[in-house]
């Protein structure tokens, strides 16, 4: 059975990106959403992936066959903590894999930010299917009191089409093995 999992990068407590990620990950049917920011501070700083929560974080994308990676955009690119994270996988730790870059955002001038920052390591990193960025600004994001995200219209057919996009970019590449 095909392997997703969602990695969400942002620092904050309380995340509208983490929010976001459930959502994702419930569109792909229940995917494993990973927020690093769960994960050991001190070792993932020091790149100690050894630490067994590191560790099964590492795994997990190994395990993957579609990995969605969702970030919040600061400062004009993807958050630090991604950055982190990436750095600790292996030089090819995307290779056979289709990968979906993803952000959340306030402004439309940075709808590129992915494209230019992230999609150009992502191949370095080994996959030959990343797909084209999906970013939403936040007033596609609807969180109701009970804390629980939705997507507006527009929004949800933007994420339901790049869902499509990762199905399809699967059963293409395992095609061609
Ligand atoms: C430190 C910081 C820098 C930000 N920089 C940008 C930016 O350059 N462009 C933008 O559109 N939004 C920017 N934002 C807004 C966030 O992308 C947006 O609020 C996002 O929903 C935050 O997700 P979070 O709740 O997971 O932190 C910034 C927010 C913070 C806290």
């Amino acid at each position: 059975m095909t392997s997703f999992l969602v990695v969400s990068g942002s620092p904050s407590a309380v995340s509208k990106t983490a929010l976001l990620g459930d959502l994702v990950a419930s569109r792909l049917g229940e995917a494993r959403h990973v927020r690093l920011r769960d994960l050991p501070p001190a070792a993932l700083l020091a790149a100690d992936a050894s630490d067994p929560q590191v560790r099964d974080a590492v795994d997990a994308v190994a395990a993957a066959d579609a990995v969605v990676l969702l970030t919040p955009i600061y400062k004009a690119g993807a958050a630090g903590l991604l950055k982190v994270f990436l750095d600790l996988l292996p030089q090819n730790g995307f290779e056979g894999k289709t990968v979906l870059p993803m952000a959340l955002c306030r402004s439309m001038a940075h709808l590129l930010a992915l494209d230019y920052g992230l999609h150009p390591v992502l191949q370095s990193m080994g996959s030959q299917r990343v797909l084209r960025s999906l970013v939403l600004l936040e007033e596609h994001l609807e969180i109701d009191p009970s804390g629980r995200a939705g997507l507006v219209p527009d929004g949800e057919l933007r994420l339901l089409d790049v869902v499509a996009e990762l199905r399809d970019g699967i059963v293409l590449s395992s095609a061609r093995v």
